[in-house]
């Protein structure tokens, strides 16, 4: 069995968990476990599933510091955003412990007398949810919180780069009254996650699949759905546009593009992709951009820098990688190295020691145009590209042309150009003067195109992910009477006029 080390990120010799990763069998038990508790936790009366829910999110609240502790620790976000992401799990709570007490149907009339329509939301089932690390804590919790309120039981395959935050977060689950089998953890690696929920779906153990991370995999388990006949639960990858007016409050972009670019490490599926910025004032954006960036702290993220460390070497090499898609025409900006930050390729005014982990120099490609590798990769990493426009039709063009859609922003002091962006753009989330990271809890969140297949999370939205709606009629009349066929008709003068 193959034991798998989740390093703390930013000091890679602290090993914060060690674990034997779970086989497909381990993956199919889960499930079978899972599915068998489905039934009982649906009987639970939905207002005492929303009390777990709020005795859940208090617990989430008096464990907020140990538990954002242990995501900058695991994880390597800054403790200000790992706070934000456990900030998220209670509001996510807050949210949806009410809902227990609504989950409201409607009352329809019916075309015929003595006859009552109505409708209902039902479970799904069980439900398999993978999460990516980036966030360990809040992403999971918009999966977890509402299915379990809705009564699905919960099979959750977390990132193993972020095993100890999930096992944490299972506790609290558990100590709030969540019973075990109604919510299952398992650390996988991805082809046992796959072979393990491939046979689940054939057992019939599995109603819904929640995933979140890469735009590649998201294919392939929307494939296997399919192949079931369902429609997962998708939040996939984004090159999220920021489009500057020549009216725009440039203090507000730069820091807006700061955050947006670099915050989380470009790590978030929100993060900046592409600045378009309008010929008129490209120059000074860029000037103050570089500047910003290239004196921005980065470093430990227990001390106050943009960004810490990449969650593991494999996001660092995947950054790496992509750097290696710079072309001639491009030019590069942001720090005194590109790449890894190390004692041999430093990064003025590092805090910290950059060799003990995984640290990686800001960088601004200047110059990005429709057919470059750039404009249409989704990097994942501090990399943020910069082309010009002349006009808002050519930036929409360009914000939508390389076919993901989850995140944009408008920066411009003209409601005009807001309104013509916002009905343009492709893009789930519309960010006015705005970054594009930073949703709120309670808002829809998902994407379209490359970033997802028109499935939403959060708020009142995401109950449709995890419920069904049955209808009911319900004739008292006595008699068959025939819908469309028994129905009255009212006398009325088709010839009628004044
Ligand atoms: C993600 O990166 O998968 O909007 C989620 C944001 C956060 C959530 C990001 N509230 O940036």
């Amino acid at each position: 069995m193959a034991t798998y080390s989740s390093r703390n990120p930013a000091h890679f010799d602290d090993v914060v968990t060690e674990f034997s990763l779970a086989t497909s069998a381990d993956v199919l038990a889960a499930c079978e476990a899972a599915h068998a508790a489905q039934a009982g936790w649906a009987a639970v009366p939905a207002p005492f599933r929303g009390r777990v829910i709020a005795q859940v999110g208090r617990l989430f609240e008096a464990n907020k510091e140990a538990l954002s502790r242990l995501v900058t620790r695991e994880m390597g976000k800054v403790y200000a955003e790992a706070l934000g992401d456990v900030q998220e799990v209670i509001d996510t709570c807050d949210f949806f412990l009410g809902e227990g007490r609504r989950l409201y149907g409607q009352t329809v009339p019916s075309e015929m007398p003595d006859k009552q329509l109505f409708t209902f939301r039902m479970p799904v089932g069980t439900a398999m949810i993978i999460t990516a690390g980036n966030f360990p804590a809040a992403v999971p919790s918009w999966y977890i919180v509402p299915a379990l309120v809705t009564g699905n039981t919960i099979v959750w395959k977390p990132a193993e780069q972020t095993a100890a935050i999930a096992q944490a977060m299972a506790e609290i689950f558990y100590a709030g009254g969540v019973p075990r089998d109604v919510l299952k953890v398992v650390v996988a690696d991805g082809p046992a996650t796959y072979d393990g929920l491939e046979a689940a779906l054939q057992k019939k153990l599995v109603q819904k699949i929640g995933f979140t991370g890469s735009t590649e995999v998201g294919r392939r388990l929307s494939e296997l759905a399919g192949r079931h006949l369902q429609s997962p639960c998708l939040e996939l990858g984004g090159k999220n546009p920021m489009v500057v007016m020549p009216d725009a409050d440039i203090d507000l972009v730069v820091e807006g593009a700061l955050f947006a670019g670099f915050g989380t490490a470009g790590q978030r599926c929100t993060s900046l992709g592409t600045l378009w910025v309008h010929r008129d004032i490209y120059d000074q954006v860029r000037e103050r951009f570089v500047h910003a960036v290239e004196n921005a702290a980065v470093g430990d993220p227990f001390e106050v820098v943009l960004y810490g460390p990449m969650i593991d070497e494999k996001y660092l090499l995947n950054h790496e990688k992509n750097l290696g898609l710079i072309q001639d025409h491009q030019t590069v900006y942001g720090s005194t190295g590109i790449g890894r930050i190390t004692s041999h390729n430093p990064r003025a005014g590092f805090v910290g020691d950059p060799d003990a982990g995984w640290f990686a120099h800001p960088t601004i490609v200047d110059g990005v145009r429709p057919g470059d590798a750039l404009y249409d990769t989704e990097t994942f990493g501090p990399l943020v590209t910069m082309g010009v426009f002349d006009t808002l039709d050519e930036a929409i063009e360009l914000a939508n042309g390389h076919g993901y859609g989850l995140s944009c922003a408008i920066y411009t002091s003209d409601p005009k150009s807001v309104w013509r962006f916002r009905q343009g753009i492709s893009a789930g989330m519309v960010s006015v003067n705005n970054s594009t990271s930073g949703a709120e809890a309670h808002l829809p969140f998902g994407g379209n195109g490359l970033s997802g297949n028109g499935s939403r999370q959060s708020g009142i939205w995401v109950l449709d992910q995890f419920t069904r709606w049955q209808s009911m009629n319900w004739d008292y009349s006595g008699k068959l009477q025939k819908a469309q066929m028994d129905v009255a008709e009212l006398p009325f003068d088709p010839g009628f006029r004044l």
